[in-house]
């Protein structure tokens, strides 16, 4: 968590970071600070709160003048949000400062040594501990701030990203990355850095993407240097060319970037499969699986490692696989995975699903399933990201830069992944006929019409949302692929509006959860047309009988259902195994509604950042 941005060059630093704190501030928002080399000192200025808080407070303190500087939105890690723990921070003689996106974890005992040594601290925070060790060793071995960083990061266990810079040479940046995301725009000499490409996407196109382990000194009028921490080896480093563009990552008109986010799925869950899908011909090549298929079909089970949103991704993926490919899949909480000393072989298959590709358990898991011989497969939407490089191969979903710290567009675009993965692997297998795989391909291109049609329903569901907003509780379930559904309805009402929500597979509600039923409990059930239907519409009938109120999301025509129900969410019929692609948009637009009305702050909820850096 945490965004970092960095500028050196000709250009007015102050504007290019503080818009880039801005675009970055999804990665954490409790802190935000900047410090400049105005051409004779460094300016800083940090506070407690948001960027806009950053904002104003640089107007009244500090010049916002010259051309190098580095900036920091935060999520908190050692040391509580204020302003004193906010990055940057300085070192003691004030010649050093450094921003940190990540966690020193033996700061402690390196702290001890530097305070033995004399040395005072100001913040709670382990990144003030780094910034003085790297001076430490730069006064102790008499070197450049290049090799001072190197010598103090070899001697630190933990995650980071890092910038920063020596007011007594105001001609270079260095940065360093293990485990944090790092990305260096490349300009006419002129150089950004930052967590995302985000901030510099409008001044270069040109991106170098440190690996882990790796450093770079960013000297005006001189190339990239890049180095290994560990042995010193310079690294060639790779220029890459990014496609993003300005739109993409702007709310082009809506009021937030999730609403945008669920409004956008049409065309990227269209982008997700064009290229690599041909109904009429009846083809679905994907790239990064065709070399690898037989590894899948040999392979004794599928293991899929997730989290949150992605982890829900997963267990569709479970029913879809499973379903059309006989093949085994567990799907798995990455967190838990990693410590539970699992049972893995080289004839396991390792699914990873990640939006930002840097979430730490996922990319911990990867690490640990790759030790134990399994091939990894990666399922991620940011290109270049971590768990991108780090898995033997993968597919991308296609949904371009999810800002909104709610997952939507990202959520239905790795089911199209998976889907397509499932589809082709039933097809090299031979347990799909011909006929039903064309059939399938025709009705995954017919998605983004049913998604574009459900969320022509939002009036209604706003309505919805205006009955139920004051109501503290709410239950979903669903039955088949539509429990994954249940489960991340309930994630996103949670997160966006603070509303404690469950979700349970439908048949689970007697043995338990129906005790919470009475007249003040909505229910969201996902009642389409399917093999369950009639099973679901016992349970409507159950909750009925205990009066608790029925919100349903049903298929067009439905009839049964519409009179039971107090309220209806009607979404296009596909077939069950592509539905969740269409039932999850009214879930995601009830909760984005519920949280507007409620005053939430639904693009940056409480508490909560986009990629989670830390384990
Ligand atoms: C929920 C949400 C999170 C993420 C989870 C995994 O809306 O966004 O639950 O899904 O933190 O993140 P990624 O997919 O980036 O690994």
């Amino acid at each position: 968590m945490c965004g970092i941005v960095g500028y050196i060059g000709q250009r007015d630093a102050y504007p290019i970071i503080l818009k880039g704190l801005k675009r970055l501030e999804y990665r954490g928002y409790d802190s935000a600070g900047i410090a400049l080399y105005d051409g004779e000192d460094i300016q800083l200025c940090k506070t407690k709160g948001k960027v806009a808080d950053l904002e104003k407070k640089a107007e009244k303190e500090i010049s916002r003048k010259g051309n190098l500087g580095i900036g920091h939105t935060r999520w908190a890690t050692h040391g509580v949000p204020n302003d004193v723990n906010s990055h940057p921070h300085y070192s003691n003689s004030g010649d050093l400062v450094l921003i940190h996106n990540g966690i020193i974890e033996n700061y402690d005992s390196l702290k001890q040594e530097l305070l033995n040594r004399g040395y005072t601290f100001k913040s709670e925070t382990d990144t003030e501990v780094l910034v003085n060790l790297i001076e430490d060793v730069q006064k102790k071995e008499n070197v450049k701030l290049g090799k001072a960083v190197q010598i103090a990061l070899n001697q630190v266990v933990g995650a980071y990203a890092i910038a920063l810079f020596d007011k007594k040479k105001p001609d270079e940046i260095v940065v360093a990355k293990l485990g944090s995301p790092l990305a260096i725009g490349v300009g006419d000499d002129e150089f950004f850095v930052a967590s995302d490409a985000s901030p510099f996407i409008e001044f270069t196109n040109n991106a170098i993407y440190l690996e882990d382990e790796e450093m770079a000194v960013i000297r005006l009028g001189r190339e990239v240097r890049v180095r290994k921490i560990k042995d010193d080896q310079l690294v060639a480093p790779y220029i890459q060319e990014l496609q993003l563009n300005l739109e993409q990552i702007e709310k082009g008109g809506y009021d937030h970037f999730m609403l945008k986010e669920i409004h956008e799925q049409p065309s990227v869950i269209k982008d997700t499969y064009r290229g690599r899908l041909h109904a009429d011909d009846g083809i679905l090549r994907l790239g990064g699986l065709e070399n690898h298929i037989e590894k899948f079909l040999n392979a004794d089970r599928i293991i899929i490692v997730a989290c949150g949103t992605s982890w829900h991704a997963g267990l569709v993926a479970e029913y879809f696989i499973e379903d059309f490919t006989r093949i085994p899949v567990e799907v798995e909480y990455a967190s838990e995975f990693r410590y539970r000393n699992p049972i893995i072989s080289e004839k396991d298959v390792i699914i990873a699903i990640s939006q930002s590709g840097e979430t730490a358990d996922t990319l911990a898991a990867i690490k640990l399933a790759k030790q134990k011989g399994a091939f990894v497969y990666g399922v991620c939407n940011v290109v270049g990201s971590s768990i991108s490089r780090e898995t033997d191969s993968g597919t991308y979903t296609h949904a371009g830069p999810e800002i909104g710290v709610a997952s939507t567009k990202a959520f239905t675009t790795q089911i199209t992944v998976l889907t397509m993965i499932a589809l082709r692997l039933a097809k090299a297998k031979g347990t799909i006929s011909h006929s039903d795989f064309v059939r399938y391909l025709h009705e995954l291109e017919l998605i983004p019409t049913h998604v574009e049609k459900a969320l022509q329903t939002e009036d209604e569901i706003k309505e919805i949302a205006s009955v139920f907003m004051n109501v503290r509780n709410f239950l979903y379930l669903g039955r088949g692929y539509n429990f994954p559904v249940a489960l991340e309805g309930a994630l996103k009402l949670k997160e966006i509006s603070y509303i404690h929500a469950e979700g349970y597979p439908a048949a689970e509600m007697k043995h338990g959860p129906i005790a919470l039923i009475d007249e003040s409990m909505p229910v969201v059930v996902i009642a389409i047309k399917s093999d369950h239907y009639e099973k679901v519409v016992s349970n409507i009938q159950e909750i009925k009988a205990r009066k608790g109120k029925i919100l349903a999301v049903v298929s067009e025509g439905d009839k049964t259902v519409r009179e039971m129900a107090d309220y209806v969410m009607v979404v296009p019929h596909t077939p069950e195994a592509l539905s969740p692609l269409v039932t999850t948009i009214p879930l995601q637009l009830l909760s984005y509604h519920i949280a507007v009305m409620l005053g939430r702050n639904v693009d940056q909820p409480r508490n909560l950042a986009k990629s989670v850096t830390v384990e």
